[in-house]
């Protein structure tokens, strides 16, 4: 298959393009003209085109000669991407989303919700998938920063009683969700969620996290509330922060799903987080993010 593939030069997305090349299939990228990472490419046997997702004249030049899109750029391209795909005839169409469609607040699932809808009513041979936290090397924006964290404090905060359950999908088991939905014409017409294989109460993960390390932190939970009121008057006051209020209130959230569908359609098996983080741990050490083993 002649694939376009958009955010290949991150976490996901670059595992995406591993499993493509060694599948046999031929990937062409389509890379922000301004992309800081398009060296990771370098020698990985895809065809570079610079362009952004937002832009629809540039996705169909892309599409020239392509039998399928994955867009793993972001679901809020929605609008270019189907554009694009329908101008270029495509015959199939894989869009990343995640599950955060399901959450609760409504400020994190409307979007996504709404760029799902724009993808069902496209007309082409669609697939959503949905990622859980995708975590699995220093690429990753939460795992790798816990794990640095617990690397070198004996102390580690929890937001609330740490009771809120969590399913982090390692990134070679999301991607191969991705590539299945992909090439299995069952998935046409469907959407799944890509969750690791089993949820994890918060203040389990740090301690699993931890124990990969060869650390044992001390947990100390935090009370949301005060914190969240002073987030609110930090906000109504304008200034900047890290974090909102809004997004304090859904650590309470638990984001944990089944992935029967998946299994059913996709053969899908993420495995346990106690595995993933040992190797995401070993991958750190290797790179010297985070301390040696101590024997
Ligand atoms: N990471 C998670 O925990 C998580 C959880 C649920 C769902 N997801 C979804 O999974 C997908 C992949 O996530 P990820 O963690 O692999 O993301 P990532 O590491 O942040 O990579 C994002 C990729 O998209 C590219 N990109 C962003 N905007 C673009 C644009 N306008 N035009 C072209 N390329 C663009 C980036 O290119 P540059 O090199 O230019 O930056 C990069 O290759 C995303 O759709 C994300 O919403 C992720």
């Amino acid at each position: 298959m002649r694939v376009l593939l958009t955010g290949a030069t991150g976490l996901l997305g670059f595992e995406l393009l591993k499993l493509l090349i060694s599948e046999g299939h031929e990937a062409r990228c389509l890379v922000r003209t301004d992309s800081p990472n398009v060296s990771r490419l370098d020698g990985e046997g895809a065809e570079i085109l610079r362009g952004d997702a937002a832009d629809e004249e540039a996705l169909c030049r892309a599409l020239r000669g392509a039998d399928a899109l994955l867009h793993v750029a972001g679901i809020e391209y929605a609008p270019s991407v189907v554009g694009a795909a329908r101008r270029a005839g495509l015959e199939r169409l894989v869009v990343v989303g995640s599950t955060s469609a399901h959450s609760s607040f409504e400020f994190r699932s409307a979007p996504k919700k709404r760029m799902e809808g724009v993808v069902r009513a496209s007309g082409l041979d669609w697939t959503i998938v949905r990622p859980t936290m995708i975590y699995g090397s220093e690429r990753d924006k939460n795992v790798h920063r816990l794990l640095r964290f617990l690397d070198r404090s004996p102390v580690f905060p929890i937001f609330g009683p740490g009771t809120n359950l969590w399913q982090p999908v390692y990134h070679e088991d999301c991607a191969r969700g991705v590539y299945e939905a992909l090439v299995r014409p069952a998935a046409a017409g469907r959407s799944y969620d890509l969750p690791g294989a089993s949820p994890l109460p918060y203040a389990t993960l740090v301690e699993t996290a931890a124990r990969a390390l060869g650390r044992e932190p001390r947990l100390v939970r935090l009370s949301l509330g005060p914190i969240r009121r002073a987030l609110l008057l930090a906000e109504t006051l304008r200034l900047p922060l890290p974090i909102k209020s809004e997004q304090v209130l859904r650590l309470r959230e638990d984001k944990a799903y089944p992935h029967d569908e998946a299994r059913r359609d996709l053969d899908y098996a993420p495995r346990p987080f106690e595995r993933g983080v040992a190797l995401e741990v070993a991958r750190l050490r290797e790179v010297g993010l985070v301390k040696p083993k101590i024997l």
